[in-house]
Order: structure tokens, then sequence, then C-alpha cells
């Protein structure tokens, strides 16, 4: 069940039922010559999309852009700064948390926003925490990066055993083509495999990896490789999200 596509007493009906859903939150940044702007909002989007045709949970919608600063040296990147997302995901939780959701599930595509997120995390229980309301509703909030659930890094490890890489990475890259077909790109990688490092700013990213890709080389990427990555990742991400549920 999508929020944005359902009524407002059809979310009433739903917590009725369950006070958890799952809020998809990536990025809006270069994935290297093949892979889309999108991909990291995407692919835990996609994910959450699959895993909710199988099973009774509310995906909300996806927090789509997040800190991406590093990126901005190439074309169409977005960024918040982490002040503006903590800013951000606080209200978003806040909204949720008024209507009765306890556990909110944010189900992250993006290796760049695990720090934000985790401080996003302390400032909301640190506004709790301050607040001499001893009737706080039970508010928790984890957070899960997709490619980490269980069975999903070991399964691309040994799809891609070489030239996974860390950034535009061959799973993700094959997760955004099996949703979205029509935008397979072939394209020749030179060098075949991307150098692998560390970065700063945008400046210092581009002259690292000038055509934005780390360690990787997704030409390997198809859809048929990605169904079977959502298939695994959907199946995990339903039996974690249940037991985040039913957290006493
Ligand atoms: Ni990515």
């Amino acid at each position: 069940m999508l929020l944005h596509l359902s009524t407002w007493q059809e979310v009433d009906d739903y917590l009725e039922r369950s006070r958890a859903l799952i809020v998809p939150i990536g990025s809006t940044e270069q994935h290297g010559p093949n892979g889309l702007l999108g991909t990291d909002a995407l692919c835990p989007e996609i994910i959450a999309k699959h895993a909710a045709e199988k099973a009774d949970m509310l995906v909300a919608p996806t927090f789509n852009v997040g800190c991406a600063q590093h990126h901005l040296a190439f074309s169409g990147s977005i960024t918040l700064r982490p002040s503006t997302m903590i800013a951000a995901m606080i209200d978003w939780t806040t909204s949720l948390e008024r209507h009765g959701f306890e556990r909110i599930y944010w189900f992250n595509g993006h290796g760049g926003n695990i720090a934000t997120i985790e401080a996003a995390f302390a400032e909301k229980y640190a506004e709790r925490s301050f607040s001499r309301d001893r009737r706080n509703s039970d508010l928790r909030l984890k957070l899960r990066n997709w490619w980490e659930l269980p069975d999903v890094g070991a399964f691309c490890a040994k799809t891609f055993p070489v030239g996974e890489g860390s950034h535009a990475t061959a799973s993700e890259v094959s997760v955004t083509y099996a949703a979205y077909p029509e935008a397979v790109k072939q394209v020749e990688m030179s060098p075949k495999i991307a150098p692998a490092g560390t970065f700063r700013d945008a400046n210092h990213f581009r002259a690292q990896f000038p055509d934005g890709r780390i360690g990787s080389d997704p030409s390997q990427a198809t859809p048929e490789i990605g169904q079977n990555i959502i298939n695994v990742a959907a199946d995990a991400l339903i039996q974690e999200f249940r037991s985040f549920a039913d957290e006493d």
C-alpha cells in the first residue's frame, strides 16, 4: 500500500492494523555513464513497492534528495546540506507521529546519507527527551541500507565478483534497469573498472573519479539480474519490517 495513492480514510484503517511504515530515502546524484541520477532513491523505492505488493505494509513517498554535495561537479546532481536534511526528516517524522505511527523504517539507498540520518534520529530522540510530557508515544526509528539486508550483500557479491564497486555499482544500476528497462544504456567503460579511493568536496571527487564511478564496472548491469536482486531484497525487507513492526 502506497501512502501517496491512498485516501486518508485508508490510512486510518491501516493504523488500526499497524503503527509501522517504510520511508524510502535516497539521493538525486550522478551515477556514472550508464546509471540514472535517481538510482539511490529509485532502488529503495522499487524494492519497497515490490514488497508492498506481497505483504500488508505502508510505503511513504520517497525522500529523494539527500546529502550529495560531493557529486555537485556533475550535471543534474542535487543536494541538501546535512542540517536541512535533518530538519526535513524531523518534520516528516513528527507529521507521521501525530497520526499515530510509532515505528518508522527509513529504507536507505545512499551511503552518503547514513551519518545524517543517524543525526536526525538523535535530534528527534533529543526533542522527545527534553519534553516533560510523559505520555510520549513509543516512537522508534530504524535505518536500513537496502544493500545490507540479510542475503542481499552476499547475493550481489556472488553475482558481481569483479567490478561491483562502491558507487554506480553494477547491482544498483541493475535494480533500476529492471524497473525501467527503457532506460538501459550500452556504454563502453573506460577504464573497465573505475578507480577506488576517498573524496572530500565536489571538485576533489571529479578529479579523482572523472566519469563519476568508484571502483565499479556497471556495464555488467542487466534488468534480469536486477529483478533477482529485487526479489531477494523484497523478501528480506518483508521479514525485517514485520519484526520491527511487532517489536515490544
Ligand atoms: Ni548509488
